[in-house]
């Protein structure tokens, strides 16, 4: 791949701002984090990641291990008040993406849901406030904080009615750093994910990430199962575009408790991203069969991102289509699904 005049400017803009500078990444050695901590230690950034690599959800040594001497890993909880308080102290940077990630999960245990993505996001908060109060804190939450979509694109002032507990606690997360921001002044961001994939996402069940999950299924030569005629719009956002959102947002001046939808554009329907992922892997084959009884209860309909505020605001959109992200992502896990496949 060659690298474009524009790539290079922004790359250089970057380590401007990140290289010695201290960053926390919670739930950093999951998908999203793990790909966050690659780009910063690139740009010189001096990276501490904490995980609690709890085992539902995406946390993985391999997904560091070649950065493994260049970063440090602390092993811990966001809800263990010790541990954060120690390494919040000093951050130049937080990206507090650690999370209870599965909205059908939500949905069963409530209080799990409310004790990771709420209590332990305000357990860094209050860390960040007394310890780190020069900070600037990264929120990662969701497009299921707006719950059932009455209007597509959807921008950032659309109704927020969630469907799922998870949907709630991360729209409660939402407000606090909102609230973190007006109340102590502490700099802060909310960037809502629509549906993300790329190298290094979960691939041990189907309760998230649903492209890593499908991919896994074509490779070992099993049917992609698609509920109904698979026509649901969704937004599928490559992870470098994603790492890009948070690096540009973080190293703007607007972190004031603002919110940020991130998105393609592109309107992908749920068979077409199937197709695509069955384009690459010939061992693949799809299936229709009738959407499950209860499942149409967290359905949120169609759902694109407007993108417009965050373009605005620093410059960032969607660079990478579907086409090639899927090669790309396809190509790591054809690799290293060894690591994935637990
Ligand atoms: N994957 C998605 O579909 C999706 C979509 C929208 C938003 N998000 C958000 O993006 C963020 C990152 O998600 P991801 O896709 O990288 O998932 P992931 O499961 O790969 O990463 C989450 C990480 O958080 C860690 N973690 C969970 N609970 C923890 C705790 N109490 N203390 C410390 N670490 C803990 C896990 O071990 C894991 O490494 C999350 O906040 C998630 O809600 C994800």
């Amino acid at each position: 791949m060659t690298t474009s005049k524009s790539e290079i400017k922004e790359t250089s803009s970057f380590e401007k701002t990140f290289a010695g500078k201290r960053v926390l990444i919670t739930g950093g050695l999951g998908f999203i984090g793990s790909n966050i901590a690659h780009a910063l230690v690139e740009m010189g950034a001096e990276v501490t990641v904490l995980d609690a690599l709890l085992p539902l959800y995406g946390g993985n040594e391999f997904n560091v291990a070649d950065i493994k001497n260049k970063i440090k890993v602390v092993i811990g909880d966001i809800r263990d008040e010790k541990i954060v308080n120690e390494v919040v102290a000093g951050q130049d940077f937080i990206f507090n993406l650690a999370a209870q990630v599965s909205y059908i999960d939500s949905i069963n245990e409530p209080f799990l849901d409310l004790d990771i993505n709420c209590l332990g996001h305000l357990r860094v908060l209050e860390a960040a406030r007394k310890f780190a109060p020069q900070t600037k804190i990264l929120f990662s939450s969701s497009r299921l904080a707006y719950g059932r979509i009455m209007t597509t694109p959807v921008d950032e002032s659309h109704p927020t009615n969630p469907v799922s507990m998870y949907g709630v606690h991360k729209l409660t997360a939402e407000k606090y750093y909102r609230i973190y921001f007006e109340t102590y002044g502490l700099k802060s961001a909310v960037i809502r994910i629509p549906n993300p994939y790329g190298p290094r996402q979960q691939m041990k069940h189907n309760k998230y990430s649903i492209v890593g999950w499908f991919i896994r299924q074509a490779l070992e030569g099993k049917d992609i199962t698609i509920f109904g005629d698979g026509k649901q719009e969704r937004d599928y956002l490559y992870i470098d575009d994603i790492v890009s959102a948070f690096l540009k947002v973080a190293s703007s001046d607007k972190t004031n408790g603002e919110i940020y939808n991130i998105g393609t554009h592109e309107r992908v329907c749920f068979v077409d991203m199937v197709d695509a992922i069955l384009a690459e892997i010939s061992t693949g084959k799809k299936t229709h069969i009738p959407w499950p009884k209860n499942y149409e209860r967290n359905e949120t309909g169609n759902y694109i991102a407007d993108t417009r505020k965050i373009k605005r605001a620093v410059g960032w959109e969607a660079t990478v289509s579907l086409k090639s992200g899927i090669t790309e992502t396809v190509e790591y896990f054809k690799d290293n699904k060894e690591q994935y496949w637990k």
